[in-house]
């Protein structure tokens, strides 16, 4: 019998970053073709002309950056287009690479049209990077053999290959590297149609009986990311099995969901813990990230890049010249009445 999750300080269900458990959920529900991989339908259209045009001039795609906050499937399109292309892909990351030597041996050993994919492609180091320039550019590297006044340099040719780089932070990537891209795709987060489209075939190939309100109520609670809504539809599971009769109806889903303290706009304890401060700590007035993370104990880096892109994007928190605000739509969420246009105070308008 399967363990039900019990809510803690240790994990975060909620987060969209990449855990151990993910692991498992990942090989078994990762879309392989661009059919299985649902929503981003303008990305998607792009991508299928792009990949047809390029089979049909027997040619490798041009280099690609896919961005996008975690979990919303940038390295699952990676793998899409390289099986769509019948190319082999090699993934790496930007952290991984140390030195210029280690990415010399990647890409000498890629063959002709492979995909290379570099998951956080801001994070590559100088050196590296501009090793990479004339690799891109004109598929050649200049690599040095011996050291002191006999090292000379020496010129090699490369495999005409496709690089795909991933970054969730655009803003942090080198211009010179940027303009190195042939293509730039950004991924939204998905809307709760979508994002239960993909729970329901989630749910099919896990073997999950769920009915269309049980999918509907945990991709509301999704936040908008497939890596998240797949987490939750293997909470609820867990719990329909065990405290329930296994079917995860909008019922059982949503029971399930309030007991791992997932409320119904898919926040948890930390974002609540966010908004409040603002609210009542700071009495609604801006906030500067320092301070703010201070007050709710969070790195402030995580504070950017894991929890506040959702905020933002369901109108909770603004982000103005004077810091961190939240907004009357917060209020309202968190039961309280809202001041009178938390934005004038802020001196905006
Ligand atoms: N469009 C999609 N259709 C169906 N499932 C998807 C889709 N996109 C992502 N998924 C699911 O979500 C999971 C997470 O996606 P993925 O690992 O590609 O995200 P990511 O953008 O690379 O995240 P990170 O920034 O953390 O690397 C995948 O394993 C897959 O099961
Ligand atoms: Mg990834």
């Amino acid at each position: 019998m399967s363990t039900v999750w019990e809510p803690d300080d240790s994990e975060r269900l909620v987060s969209a970053e990449y855990t151990d458990d993910d692991l498992e959920i990942d090989r078994s529900l990762r879309p392989r073709r661009l059919e299985e991989y649902l929503g981003q339908t303008r990305v998607k259209e792009n991508l299928a002309v792009l990949i047809e045009a390029t089979k049909g001039r027997d040619e490798q795609l041009d280099h690609m950056l896919l961005s996008g906050p975690p979990g919303l499937g940038k390295t699952t399109l990676a793998g899409v287009i390289a099986t769509e292309l019948g190319v082999q892909m090699r993934t790496t990351s930007g952290p991984a690479i140390e030195r210029a030597g280690d990415l010399a041996a990647i890409l000498t050993n890629l063959d002709e049209r492979d995909v290379l994919f570099i998951d956080e492609i801001h994070r590559l180091n100088r050196a590296v990077e501009e090793v990479l320039y004339p690799a891109m550019e004109d598929f050649k590297i200049d690599i040095v053999i011996g050291k002191g006044p006999a090292a000379r340099s020496l010129r090699l040719d490369l495999p005409k290959f496709t690089l795909i780089g991933a970054t969730t932070r655009t803003g942090l990537l080198t211009g010179p590297l940027r303009d190195r891209f042939g293509m730039a795709f950004r991924l939204e987060y998905y809307d709760p149609e979508e994002l239960a489209a993909i729970v329901t075939r989630s749910a099919g190939i896990l073997g999950v009986s769920i009915t269309p309100d049980g999918a509907a109520e945990i991709s509301r609670r999704g936040r908008g990311t497939p890596r998240l809504a797949n987490r939750l539809l293997k909470r609820v599971r867990d719990y329909a099995q065990v405290r329930r009769d296994g079917v995860v109806s909008e019922d059982v889903a949503a029971e399930a969901l309030a007991f791992f303290e997932v409320d119904h706009m898919g926040l948890d304890r930390m974002d609540i813990a966010i908004l409040e401060t603002l609210v009542e700590k700071f009495s609604g007035k801006p906030v500067g990230l320092n301070t703010l993370a201070a007050a709710v104990g969070e790195e402030p880096d995580t504070l950017e890049d894991v929890y506040e892109p959702y905020l933002l994007q369901l109108g909770f928190l603004m982000r103005t010249p004077k810091g961190r605000q939240a907004t009357s739509r917060a209020y309202e969420h968190l039961g309280l009445a809202s001041p009178a246009d938390p934005a004038a105070q802020a001196g905006l308008f």
